[in-house]
């Protein structure tokens, strides 16, 4: 430990810790923007300077504790400095506040309105030139140059999209080697985006097209809600995780005009029913092993990118919001032809890849596309703003049948590890006839600092070893170890967001807080208090089978649940 003076408190610090976490822990807040712990510390931004005694100003992110320092974060100095360098950051960034997406959530106006700066005086250059069809949009005029993204995207997701070019003032973050967006390795995590403090990195929006549908009376709109959404929705209409029920949500969700409510959950306990045989049927066909996981769009178009030789073991099932769509369009086709209607389906996700996904011409049926448009929570969160829902006012109420009914399993999709724990509890009861301990399925050790957990088990005497893996990075290593054959495995569950879907690009944003665990927490409490923990006892399911699908991998369920990954790149 390091004896150090701060604002005139004596503070015993670890030895080689930052300045800036001595700060934290001894209760001084000290402001930051470039810097991400662990992640990014390259000193750019200079909003964190302290005075240290000997030594000026100094950045608190990258500087050291020693000891014997004398360090003081509220003088008239140090204030001045910090303005002065917020200064000429907002000096380069094109402001405008009143309409931006990012206005609640931006870490820059935040400071820029805590330090009471005004906007940049001098006309600034427009929005730079962009693929506008691309889920994930960049304004360079709002980008402020703390390589963040950079950091992130190479770090933590080992896609290395992002680039710079010049120095100093010319500085610019560009697609890495001049590329295009759409031709880069990205794939579509929306972690950069979540992970940017200001509004230069957004996620396509797609508010007008449901809004139109929603205004067209030839129209039947159909919506339905990822299991993860229900840990986060709550967070920008300010809800308290408690008052953000499911049921609440649905309730917000009818007051938007939606005809129909659907529960992705319905779906992800069938992709369950699926995955699960699926996967019985690889074991006992002996394919080359692992199978993985498919329900993630961005680790499917990371594999197809960038691991193109394991996309032959990837599930054919569809992910949860795409069977949805098209259970949903095939079963309610005769009723909806007949009011001489169509439908229009939208899928509120906390994913930017699914707004790629829903794209992609082989993920349809005869009736079209299974799925619309797809909304992240971020637009849910705006469009209930947009339309003055009070969500504070609501009710609850319950999701739409005959789709409504879903099980804890589902609901556990949303977190790493979920899929997987969700598979394994009816994989062992299809090959058993038994429910299995729920504790013997358990993944709750999954987390995206370890970058991968295996668990071995014994069912019906298969002896299984299964991995679970989110954040590409943590991936990327895991599909390494398979190559070189360091590991052996038989099923692995990828999410491309670290923690999965809770911390996907698609939720809201919080600077500098990972909020991955704690709507985790959300999810698993769900989980514990449902009646219905196993994907093949909800009643609905069963049902669905018997008048539609008539069993799992039946040809109907091939042709509606089913793509073959093979058959299409990116
Ligand atoms: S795009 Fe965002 S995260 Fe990346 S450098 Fe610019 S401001 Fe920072
Ligand atoms: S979306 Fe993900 S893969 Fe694409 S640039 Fe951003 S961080 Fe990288
Ligand atoms: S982990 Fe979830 S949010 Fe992230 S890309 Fe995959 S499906 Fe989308
Ligand atoms: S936060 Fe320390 S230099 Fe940017």
């Amino acid at each position: 430990m390091v004896n150090v003076t701060i604002n005139g408190c004596a503070v015993e610090a670890r030895e080689g810790m930052s300045l800036l976490s001595a700060c934290e822990e001894a209760g001084f807040d000290v402001p930051t923007l470039c810097f991400m712990k662990n992640v990014n510390c390259i000193g750019s931004c200079r909003v964190c300077l302290v005075e240290v005694e000997g030594q000026g100003m100094c950045a608190a992110c990258n500087t050291s504790v020693q000891e014997g320092m004398v360090v003081r974060t509220n003088t008239l100095a140090v204030t001045a400095a910090r303005r002065a360098n917020l200064t000429a950051i907002m000096s380069e960034h094109r402001t405008l506040c009143a309409t931006c997406v990012r206005q609640e959530t931006c870490a820059l106006r935040k400071l820029a309105s805590q330090f009471s700066l005004a906007d940049a005086r001098r006309e600034l250059p427009p929005k730079g030139t962009w693929d506008e069809e691309f889920p994930l949009q960049r304004d360079s005029s709002k980008c402020i140059k703390c390589m963040r993204c950079v950091a992130e995207c190479a770090k933590v997701q080992q896609c290395a999209v992002w680039g710079f070019t010049g120095a100093g003032s010319n500085l610019r973050v560009v697609v890495e080697g001049g590329s295009s967006i759409a031709e880069s390795g990205c794939a579509l995590c929306g972690q950069c985006i979540t992970h940017c403090p200001t509004a230069a990195l957004t996620a396509r929006d797609d508010i007008d097209l449901v809004v139109d549908a929603l205004a067209d009376q030839e129209v039947v709109t159909v919506v339905q809600v990822a299991p993860a959404v229900r840990a986060a929705w709550g967070e920008g209409v300010g809800l308290a995780s408690e008052e953000a029920t499911p049921a609440r949500m649905a309730a917000a969700l009818r007051r938007l005009g939606f005809d129909k409510v659907f529960d992705t959950d319905f779906a992800a306990d069938l992709t369950i029913m699926e995955e699960a045989n699926e996967f019985i049927e690889w074991v006992q066909k002996d394919k080359p092993r692992p199978m993985f996981t498919s329900c993630c769009p961005g680790w499917v178009r990371f594999a197809k990118l960038h691991y193109p030789d394991f996309v032959s073991q990837l599930s054919s099932s569809k992910s949860p919001h795409q069977m949805m769509g098209a259970v949903v369009k095939n079963s309610m086709r005769e009723e909806i032809e007949a009011a001489g209607k169509r439908m229009f389906v939208v899928s509120i996700m906390p994913c930017v890849a699914k707004k790629y996904e829903c794209a992609v011409p082989q993920l349809s049926t005869e009736v079209g596309p299974d799925v619309d448009a797809v909304l992240t929570v971020r637009e849910l969160d705006r469009m209930l703003r947009l339309a003055g829902v009070d969500c504070t006012a609501l009710p609850e109420e319950p999701f739409d049948d005959p789709l409504g009914t879903s099980t804890g399993a589902a609901t556990i999709f949303g977190r790493t590890g979920g899929v997987m724990e969700a598979a394994l509890r009816t994989a062992a009861f299809l090959l058993t006839g038994e429910n299995p301990a729920l504790d013997a399925c358990d993944t709750t050790e999954a987390t995206p600092e370890k970058p991968w957990v295996v668990k071995e088990l014994s069912v019906a005497g298969l002896d299984l070893r299964i991995a679970v893996a989110s954040g590409l990075g943590n991936a990327a290593k895991l599909l390494d170890a398979l190559r070189k054959g360091a590991e052996k495995l038989d099923f692995v569950e990828i999410m491309a967001c670290p923690g999965g879907c809770v911390g996907g690009g698609g939720q809201p944003i919080e600077f500098n807080k990972e909020l991955a665990f704690e709507r985790a927490r959300v999810l698993n409490a769900l989980d514990e208090d449902d009646t219905l923990r196993f994907s093949h006892e909800n009643p609905d399911i069963k049902k669905f089978y018997d008048r539609w699908l008539e069993k799992p991998l039946s040809p109907l369920a091939e042709t509606w649940l089913h793509t073959d990954q093979a058959t299409w790149d990116i």
